[in-house]
């Protein structure tokens, strides 16, 4: 038995249960589930508008479904607010980079930190012991992530100054800071070039294998998802249309009917 076979025996990490979104008239998702088992590299795919984007933003918080739940660790996390996501090991990335511009990589990937430490911006200014400590293995986490990334030349240098390439690494950096057990990435590859995207794929695979972190990859870039990707979800129209192995996905009739109308590919 393979270790992805061996995984899908257990409780899921995410479970995603008959998730709905409805804007206004609009059904974004339409009763989506899903699970996502520990150690996979979940792709989620879909041609525009199919909802992608919309359930990401589920299950970052940004977004309250309209039924359904979402379960981490078999616990809803739908009364949780965004800012505590990161507390039960939900990290994200954002499509369009957002991070601080004027700031360091290194304050940049210092402030993932806090999500996952005690102190906060009011503690750390008045510094009591506990606080100091804490920032000691802050700042050896700090530098072990930008190690990990090969951020460390790049450590003082103001984020708006380095190249989008770059400047994903440090989101990703950030993202990571906070120890996450899920990484949600949102098109991870949009504007990167051929080889930069082969690159990314080689990240991602490390830091699944290496961190033991789970990983939900929101993406156009079919090539990177089919090579890097143990399970792929393919959304149409928000609804579910097919679900399996990046081959059976991709050899799914339903799927490849969606994509040859579309303008994806
Ligand atoms: N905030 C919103 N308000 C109203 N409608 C929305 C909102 N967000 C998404 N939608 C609609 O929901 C549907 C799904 O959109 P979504 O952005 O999730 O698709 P997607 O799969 O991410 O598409 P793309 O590949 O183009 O990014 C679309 O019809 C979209 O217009
Ligand atoms: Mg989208």
């Amino acid at each position: 038995m393979t270790q992805a076979q061996l995984a899908q025996r257990q409780d899921p990490l995410l479970a995603v249960r008959d998730v709905s979104v409805v804007f206004g008239g609009i059904v974004a998702l339409n009763g989506v589930s899903f699970d996502m088992h520990k150690g996979q590299i979940l792709g989620l795919i879909g041609p525009n508008g199919a909802g992608k984007t919309t359930l990401f933003n589920c299950l970052s918080r940004l977004y309250q479904p309209s039924a359904g739940d979402i379960l981490m660790e078999g616990v809803s996390i739908l009364k949780r607010p965004p800012h505590r996501i990161a507390e039960i090991g939900i990290g994200r990335t954002f499509q369009n980079v957002a991070l601080f511009a004027n700031l360091s990589v290194l304050d940049n990937v210092r402030v993932g930190t806090h999500a996952r430490t005690s102190s906060d911006i009011i503690s750390d200014s008045l510094r009591p012991p506990w606080v100091r400590r804490s920032e000691a293995s802050v700042n050896k986490k700090v530098h072990e992530i930008l190690g990990y990334l090969d951020l460390e030349d790049v450590a003082h240098a103001t984020v708006s100054g380095l190249p989008f390439g770059t400047q994903k690494r440090v989101e990703l950096a950030r993202a990571l800071a906070a120890d996450p057990k899920i990484l949600l990435l949102d098109e991870p590859a949009g504007g990167l070039n051929h080889e930069e995207v082969h690159v990314l794929g080689e990240l991602i695979r490390r830091i699944r294998d290496e961190r033991h972190v789970t990983v939900l990859l929101v993406e156009h870039h079919m090539g990177l998802v089919m090579s890097i990707a143990d399970h792929v979800v393919a959304l149409n129209f928000g609804r579910k249309l097919a679900e399996g192995t990046p081959g059976e996905v991709q050899a799914d009739p339903d799927v490849i009917k969606a994509y040859l109308g579309s303008k994806d590919q």
